[in-house]
C-alpha cells in the first residue's frame, strides 16, 4: 500500500466572478521513500492540491469530492483538531517557498526547531536544543551551534531555507510535502539544497512531494512525475521515462521548453498562449486551446488517463489503447523532423 493515495479530488473557490475549478479529479500516489514531482505552469492547481491534502484550503474554496488517503487513514475524513494534532507537522510537514514567512523573527532558529521536537517528543528542552543543532547539522548548516542561536534575519536565503528543512524534519514526518522551495534561490543555492533533499531522503527514507514549475528541478530530485494542466493531471510517469518518451503534447511542449545546460537560452521554446481561466475552463481537453495536434473530437471528448506504457499514462484522444497507438504525429516527433 501506498503511504499517500490521493483519488479524484476536487476543489473549487466559489468566487463572485463564478466557480473557480482549481482541482478537477486529481489522483495520485506516493510510495514510502518516494520523491514525487508534481508539475505544471502557473495557475495549474499544483499549490491547492497539496493544500487541500491537509485541509489548508480556506473559504471561499473547498474540497468538494475525492479522498486522501495517508497511511491508511482519509484525511477528508479528519477534523481540523485531528490534522493540526495528529497530521500537519507531525506526520506530515510542509517547506514553502518563501522561509520568511514560516520563520518566526523573534525567535532564534535553534528556539524554533527545539519547540517542534519538544512538542511531539518527550525530549527535555536540553535534549530537544541538541537535536535542533543535529538538524541544522544534518541540513548542512555551518557551524551549527553559533547559528543555532541566532535570528532568521541573520541567515542568507539559501540558510534560511536549510533551517526550514531542519525544521520539517525535526518530528521525523513520513511525508515532506515541498512547494516550490528552491524558486526563489540563485541557481548554484537552488542545486544544493536539491541535493540536500537527496540526502535527506536516503538518511531519514522520506517520501516527499515535490512542487515545481520547472522540469529541469525534477530531473534532480523526483523518481516519479505528475504533470498538471488546468486542473489536472495530463500525465504520469516515472522521471526517466517522462524525460525519454513524453506522450502527452503538453507535456512534450513543457520539455521542450525546458533550457539543458549544454543549450543557449534562445533554444527556448515556450508553449504559445496562456492557460485558459479555470472559471469557465475549455470543454473536452483542457489543453486544447494551445494544442498544436488537436482535432475536432478534443472539443467533445474529455480524454481519460490511459496506459501508455508501464507505470506510465497520458490523457489524450489521440492514445485509443492500452500502450497507446498515435493517430497523429506528436509534436515531439515534428520537432525532431
Ligand atoms: N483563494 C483563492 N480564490 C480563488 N481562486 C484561487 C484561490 N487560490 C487559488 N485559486 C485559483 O486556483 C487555481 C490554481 O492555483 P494554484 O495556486 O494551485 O496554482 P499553482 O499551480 O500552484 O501555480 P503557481 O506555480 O503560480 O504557484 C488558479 O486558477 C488560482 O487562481
Ligand atoms: S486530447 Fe486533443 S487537445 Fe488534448 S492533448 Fe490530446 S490532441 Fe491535444
Ligand atoms: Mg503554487
Amino acid at each position: 500500500m501506498s503511504l499517500l493515495e490521493v483519488e479524484d479530488l476536487r476543489t473549487y473557490f466559489y468566487t463572485e466572478g463564478g466557480i473557480v475549478q482549481a482541482v478537477d479529479g486529481v489522483s495520485f500516489e506516493v510510495g514510502r521513500g518516494e520523491t514525487i514531482g508534481l508539475v505544471g505552469e502557473s495557475g495549474a492547481g499544483k499549490s491547492v492540491t497539496v493544500k487541500s491534502l491537509l485541509g489548508l484550503i480556506n473559504p471561499p474554496g473547498k474540497v468538494v469530492d475525492g479522498s486522501v488517503r495517508f497511511d491508511g487513514r482519509d484525511l477528508t475524513e479528519c477534523t481540523e483538531r485531528e490534522l493540526r494534532q495528529e497530521v500537519r507537522g507531525s506526520e506530515i510537514s510542509f517547506v514553502f517557498q518563501d522561509p520568511m514567512s514560516a520563520l518566526n523573527p523573534v525567535f532564534t532558529v535553534g528556539h524554533q526547531i527545539a519547540e517542534i521536537v519538544e512538542y511531539h517528543t518527550d525530549r527535555s528542552e536540553k535534549e530537544a536544543h541538541e537535536r535542533a543543532v543535529e538538524l541544522l547539522d544534518d541540513v548542512g548548516i555551518p557551524d551549527p551551534e553559533q547559528r543555532a542561536d541566532q535570528y532568521p534575519h541573520e541567515f542568507s536565503g539559501g540558510m534560511r531555507q536549510r533551517a526550514l528543512i531542519a525544521m520539517a524534519l525535526s518530528c521525523s514526518p513520513k511525508l515532506i510535502i515541498a512547494d516550490e522551495p528552491t524558486t526563489a534561490l540563485d541557481v548554484t543555492i537552488q542545486a544544493q539544497i536539491l541535493d540536500l533533499f537527496d540526502e535527506i531522503q536516503e538518511k531519514y527514507d522520506t517520501s516527499v512531494v515535490y512542487v515545481t514549475h520547472d522540469l529541469g528541478v525534477v530531473r534532480e530530485v523526483c523518481d516519479r512525475v505528475a504533470v498538471m494542466y488546468l486542473g489536472k493531471v495530463v500525465e504520469h510517469a516515472p522521471y526517466e521515462e517522462l524525460y525519454r518518451n513524453p506522450k502527452h503534447p503538453y507535456t512534450q511542449s513543457l520539455l521542450r521548453s525546458v533550457v539543458r545546460p549544454d543549450e543557449r537560452a534562445d533554444a527556448l521554446n515556450p508553449i504559445e498562449g496562456t492557460m485558459p481561466s479555470a472559471i469557465d475552463p475549455p470543454s473536452g481537453c483542457r489543453f486544447r486551446t494551445r494544442c498544436p495536434v488537436a482535432v475536432d473530437d478534443c472539443a467533445r471528448i474529455e480524454p481519460p488517463r490511459i496506459d501508455v506504457g508501464p507505470n506510465h499514462d497520458s490523457a489524450c484522444i489521440l492514445y485509443k489503447d492500452e500502450y497507446g497507438k498515435m493517430e497523429e504525429p506528436t509534436l515531439h516527433e515534428r520537432g525532431q523532423r
